[in-house]
C-alpha cells in the first residue's frame, strides 16, 4: 500500500489517476480505475450535452461504489461548448472530485468551493501548478513534456519538471506524462510527486472504449512513432505518428496556417479513428510512454500491478542504502 497526501487528500487507496480522455473516458473506464482503487476520470466533453454528462455520471455509479472524478477541459475556443451548464452538471450530479484543464480553474472555483469539490488542476509548467494554488485546488497534476495531448510549449520534460514542482508547492501534485509502469510510479515518488496520472497506459486497457486495432497499434508502436503538431501555433499537440499528422507538420513546417490544416485535425475524424480502427483517418492523441505498452490488460490489473511493481522497486532501491560493497 502506498499512502501519500495525494492519496489521503482524495479518499482513495493507490496514487494512480485516469486523466480526462476525449472519446475515452466513459463510465466503464473510469468506473474500473476506480473500483482497483486508483482514481477514474469521466470526460464531461465526451458527453455530448450536459444532460448526457448526468446519466454518464449515473451509469458510473451503478458500476463503482468508490470515488469518481470528472474533467472539465476549458480551452479557448470561437465556440466555446457551454462550460458553466457542464461544471453545473458536475456539481448536481453529487460529483466531489474534478479535474479542470486547459486554462485557469479560477472562473470555476466559486461554485466547486461552495459544494465541497475537490479540484485537481492539470498544467503543464510550474508556474501554471502556483497559480492553481493560489486560487485553492486540492492538488495539482502537473504534465511533463512526453505527455500525450498537449505538453505546452515549455518543453520540459518530467525528470525536471516534477523535482522543479515538488521545490515550490505546497499543496499535493501527481506527476503526469510517460507513466506507464511501476517503475515510474516509484521515480515520480522519489522526485518529489505523490503520486502519477496516466492517459495513454488506460487507452489501452480492455474497458477502454477504442477500438482493438488502435490498442494493438500502441502495442506495436515504440516511443518514437508521435507527432509534434501546432508548433508554431504555439499550441503544441503530441499525438500519433500517421499520415494525417505527417502532413500536418509538414505543411506547418511550410509556413502553413491554422486554416490550411482545419480540415485535416477536424474532430470528428479523430473520433473515426477510435470509433472504425481506421489509424489514418484523422488525429489521434497518445504519447511517448506507447513505446512501454506491450499488452491490453483490465485497468483494474493496471492500477494492482503498477502499485506491486513500485513497491518492489522502492524496496530493492532501498537494499542499496549502506549495502555492503560487492567483492572485487
Ligand atoms: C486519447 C487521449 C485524449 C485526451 N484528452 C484529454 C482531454 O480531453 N482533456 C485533458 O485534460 N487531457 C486529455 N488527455 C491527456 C491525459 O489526461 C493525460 O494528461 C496524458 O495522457 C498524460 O500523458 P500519458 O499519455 O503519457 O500518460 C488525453 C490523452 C489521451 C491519450
Amino acid at each position: 500500500m502506498l499512502t501519500t497526501r495525494f492519496t489521503q487528500a482524495l479518499g482513495i487507496d493507490h496514487p494512480i489517476v485516469q486523466g480526462g480522455m476525449m472519446w475515452v473516458g466513459r463510465a466503464e473506464l473510469a468506473a474500473a480505475v476506480s473500483e482497483a482503487g486508483g482514481l477514474g476520470i469521466i470526460t464531461a466533453l465526451t458527453q455530448p450535452t450536459p444532460q448526457d454528462l448526468v446519466r454518464e455520471i449515473e451509469r458510473a455509479r451503478t458500476l463503482t461504489d468508490k470515488p469518481f472524478g470528472v474533467n472539465l477541459t476549458i480551452l479557448p475556443s470561437i465556440n466555446p461548448p457551454p462550460y458553466d451548464e457542464y461544471r453545473r452538471a458536475i456539481v448536481d450530479a453529487g460529483v466531489t472530485i474534478v479535474e479542470t484543464a486547459g486554462s485557469n480553474p479560477e472562473p470555476h472555483m466559486e461554485m466547486f468551493h461552495e459544494h465541497g469539490v475537490r479540484v485537481i488542476h492539470k498544467c503543464t509548467s510550474v508556474r501554471h501548478a502556483l497559480k492553481a494554488e493560489k486560487v485553492g485546488v486540492t492538488a495539482v497534476s502537473i504534465d511533463g513534456f512526453e505527455c500525450a495531448g498537449h505538453p505546452g510549449e515549455d518543453d520540459v520534460p518530467g525528470l525536471v519538471l516534477i523535482p522543479a514542482a515538488a521545490d515550490q508547492l505546497t499543496i499535493p501534485f501527481i506527476a503526469s506524462g510517460g507513466f506507464g509502469d511501476g517503475r515510474g510510479l516509484a521515480a515520480a515518488l522519489a522526485l518529489g510527486a505523490d503520486g502519477i496520472n496516466m492517459g495513454s497506459r488506460f487507452m489501452c486497457t480492455q474497458e477502454s472504449p477504442i477500438s482493438q486495432v488502435v490498442k494493438d497499434r500502441i502495442v506495436e508502436a515504440s516511443e518514437l512513432d508521435t507527432n509534434l503538431i501546432f508548433r508554431s501555433l504555439r499550441n503544441t499537440a503530441r499525438v500519433a505518428k500517421n499520415a494525417v499528422s505527417d502532413e500536418v507538420v509538414q505543411i506547418l513546417a511550410e509556413g502553413g496556417e491554422f486554416e490550411d490544416v482545419r480540415p485535416l485535425v477536424a474532430g470528428a475524424r479523430g473520433r473515426k479513428v477510435f470509433e472504425d480502427g481506421d489509424l489514418d483517418a484523422g488525429i489521434w492523441t497518445v504519447g511517448l510512454v506507447q513505446g512501454l505498452i506491450h499488452d491490453v490488460p483490465p485497468a483494474g490489473d493496471v492500477v494492482r500491478r503498477i502499485v506491486a511493481e513500485a513497491e518492489d522497486v522502492l524496496r530493492s532501491r532501498m537494499a542499496l542504502v549502506d549495502a555492503a560493497p560487492l567483492p572485487a
